[in-house]
């Protein structure tokens, strides 16, 4: 293993909107709103709500545990730690980490497009069409390659200038422009409409659906706060500090719901205007759907130019931390420079993509693939290991440069080690099944 000076966050907040801007994605922004749509609506954001707080929020501390304690990259991080044969999970991580990032590369090239078409109103005149024709082929994997070399020029660059300096400016531009289109969108005629439907659960219709509502919103819980890919482990192995990880953990668990919720008061508002229905979810439905309510909408140009913009910002802030999974640990075991490494592993991830960039339906076998069966074993692996194998020392972290009672950490252990890891077990299985079909 190579020695060398390893990069720390300049700033607490800086580490903060670092890992906001992870959490904060595509998973926010375009996903969140349409599952909200396909599962029921207000029901299936009581039970995100709880899967967010009850069971996504300990495993986030499970890895910021991990990640400050080994000051490594997931892979290494187990055996520094003293469990080598542990490194399986690392590496479960880490893959998961290429692997998300090929496909999500390719929406984020979607993204661009989506911003040049609103610009130059080019879907004005036909919305599906224009998905049909950017969403795969040559074009899709042209775009796919500037979304992934935006990607690696940040990382490139390093931890503190590279993504701390850039998320610093993504995070509060990305609140910002949602919050003034939230506000536009509470002026649209019919809009209450998708007030309505978003913030009054159905609870009957919450019981008949709990087993396909469950895995869905668990599975969203662990995609949008950026678990079980090693990111957020990545992230923490960089502070170095003695912050509070409960305190810093919260604070972002909340901002990242914050921001998914302001997300819905987006698009609910505009598609119940236009009388869209919100259930005819799908990967390209969102873009198809909001796309064309742009079209109808007065300014809508300016206004589609906005919010793809913010997609943008989102997707970007993202697939920064997942390049840097990677990226750490070469940089932590090479002698490579880090802008070599950066480059190379973007030029790898891209053409993983690429089957992606060639049919919709590849793109959602890919996300199926992580969404339901990487995300939640990864995810459970690491709370087993947290909880049972590395449990004391665990305890003495998360206290760490705390107040948190002894009690309130043995709390917190006990969760990890039963009620979370069964969550995600019934969630693993109830998601394969939908795979297998
Ligand atoms: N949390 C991101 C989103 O909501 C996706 C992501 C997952 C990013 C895992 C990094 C790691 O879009
Ligand atoms: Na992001």
């Amino acid at each position: 293993m190579v020695q060398q000076q390893r990069e720390t966050w300049a700033t607490r907040l800086g580490f903060i909107l670092a890992a906001v801007g992870s959490a904060v994605g595509l998973g926010n922004v375009w996903q969140f709103p349409f599952q909200t749509g396909a599962n029921g609506g207000a029901a299936f954001i009581v039970v995100y709500l709880l899967a967010v707080f009850l069971i996504g929020f300990p495993a986030m501390l499970s890895e910021f545990v991990i990640g400050r304690r080994a000051e490594r990259n997931p892979i290494d991080a187990f055996a520094r730690l003293g469990h080598r044969n542990w490194k399986v999970v690392g590496v479960l991580g880490t893959v998961s980490a290429f692997w998300i990032l090929s496909f999500y590369s390719v929406v984020g090239g979607w993204v661009i497009r989506y911003v040049l078409g609103s610009a130059t109103g080019a879907y004005f005149s036909g919305s599906e069409a224009y998905f049909g024709a950017i969403a795969a082929g040559p074009e899709a994997v042209g775009f796919h390659a500037v979304f992934m070399a935006l990607t690696v020029g940040v990382v490139a660059f390093g931890v503190t200038d590279g993504i701390e300096r850039s998320t610093k400016l993504m995070v509060p531009s990305i609140v910002l422009l949602l919050g003034g289109l939230a506000v536009w969108a509470g002026t649209l005629p019919g809009g209450a409409a998708g007030y309505a439907y978003y913030l009054s659960p159905d609870i009957d219709a919450l019981v008949s659906n709990l087993g396909s509502i469950l895995p869905a919103a668990v599975g969203q819980a662990f995609f949008t706060l950026s678990l079980g890919m090693g990111a957020m482990i990545t992230y923490a192995s960089y502070l170095g500090r003695d912050d509070s990880l409960p305190t810093d953990g919260g604070t972002i668990v909340i901002l990242n719901t914050f921001v998914g919720l302001l997300a819905g008061l987006v698009v609910f508002p505009i598609l119940f205007s236009l009388g869209i229905d919100p259930g005819s979810g799908g990967l390209g439905a969102a873009f198809i759907t909001l796309a064309g309510a742009f079209a109808q909408l007065p300014a809508g140009r300016l206004l589609g130019v906005a919010f793809f913009v913010v997609l943008l910002l989102a997707a970007l802030s993202s697939a920064i931390s997942l390049l840097e999974v990677v990226t750490s640990y070469l940089v932590d075991n090479t002698d490579r420079s880090r802008r070599s490494i950066a480059v190379a592993l973007g030029l790898g991830i891209f053409l993983l993509g690429v089957p992606s960039a060639f049919g919709v339906p590849i793109l959602a076998w890919y996300n199926a693939v992580a969404y339901n069966l990487l995300l939640p074993l990864s995810v459970l692996a690491l709370l087993l290991f947290v909880g049972w194998v590395d449990a004391g020392d665990a305890v003495a972290e998360l206290r760490r440069g705390t107040g948190l009672s002894e009690s309130g950490a043995v709390a917190w252990l006990w969760f990890v080690r039963t009620v979370v890891p069964l969550g995600v077990l019934v969630t693993l299985l109830l998601g394969l099944q939908s795979l297998a079909v």
